[in-house]
């Protein structure tokens, strides 16, 4: 099933089209690296979809209900949060987790018979901790930002290097688990061992991935489809880079013209 869908999108910047008429979809699960040269527009095609770049002409459907969430080239974050407030930004349940703790210190330092408030204030919290998943919400992040190469979760984000930055908004973006990840670059700034264990979560996933990196064997281990852009216009291969190295010859050179109509050539599909 189709989760979000481009119809004849159309994108310039004043003398830089970007887009001509571009048509695609991305269906649940769907693993797709998008590539083309520098300045083809790759970026620009993530913003439009996550609704940051407005389109000049055509449409974006998204599937109702379906979550969309960016990982930009270079993320804005707080730089007055520290790493788990960052990623926990926007949810509820990091308060949840640190007023558990509070009410659980105060508990553990109150006389028995002072403290039927505090713990009613605290099996209210646990219920809501339950009813959010915020016990294993923070679990996960630690693990995430572990493997990610962050250990210290205390550290302001101002106090950070841009590659701290976005390995927390990487680390932000797995942990919300959408229907749709896009995702510019997630391995710049990662080491050897992030970049396997991002390769591995990301084969596990199973939402849909629109994934922009220079890294091709990263590519060709987790995508299983290529759309390019090129000169404003989308060309879609069915496999993965590998794939598309042996089928884009065949595309772009076609050996044999068998009708003016046919631009289609074997298992490669035109506009989506
Ligand atoms: N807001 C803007 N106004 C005008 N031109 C823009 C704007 N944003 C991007 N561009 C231009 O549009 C083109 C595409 O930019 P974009 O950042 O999408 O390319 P890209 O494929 O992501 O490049 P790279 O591989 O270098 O990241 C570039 O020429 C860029 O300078
Ligand atoms: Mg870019």
């Amino acid at each position: 099933m189709s989760i979000f869908t481009l119809q004849s999108v159309k994108k310039d910047f004043g003398i830089k089209e970007i887009l001509k008429d571009a048509s695609f979809s991305l269906d649940d699960g769907d693993k797709v690296g998008l590539i083309g040269t520098n300045g083809s527009g790759k970026s620009t095609l993530l913003k439009m979809i996550a609704g940051l770049e407005s389109i000049d002409s055509g449409q974006i459907l998204v599937n109702s209900g379906a979550r969309i969430i960016y990982l930009p080239q270079q993320p804005d974050l707080d730089e007055n949060h520290t790493v788990l407030e960052q990623v926990f930004a926007g949810g509820e349940q990091l308060a949840l987790v640190r007023e558990y703790e509070e009410l659980s210190d105060k508990l553990a330092h109150t006389p028995g018979d002072d403290s039927s408030q505090l713990m009613s204030r605290l099996s209210a919290v646990m219920q809501r901790m339950d009813a959010t998943g915020a016990w294993e919400l923070e679990t996960n992040a630690k693990i995430i930002l572990t493997k990610l190469g962050i250990e210290d979760f205390t550290a302001r984000i101002g106090t950070l290097s841009g590659g701290y930055r976005k390995r927390i908004a990487l680390a932000a973006a797995l942990l919300s688990e959408p229907e749709v990840l896009l995702m510019d670059e997630p391995t710049n700034h990662l080491d050897a061992l992030s970049v396997e264990w991002l390769q591995n979560y990301l084969n596990r996933y199973r939402g849909a991935i629109l994934l922009i990196t220079h890294d091709r064997y990263f590519l060709d281990r987790v995508t299983n489809r290529i759309i390019e852009i090129d000169r404003g216009d989308i060309y879609s291969y069915a496999g993965n880079y590998s794939y598309y190295l042996e089928k884009k010859p065949l595309l772009k050179n076609p050996p044999l013209v068998v009708s003016a109509n046919i631009k289609v050539c074997c298992a490669v599909s035109w506009n989506g």
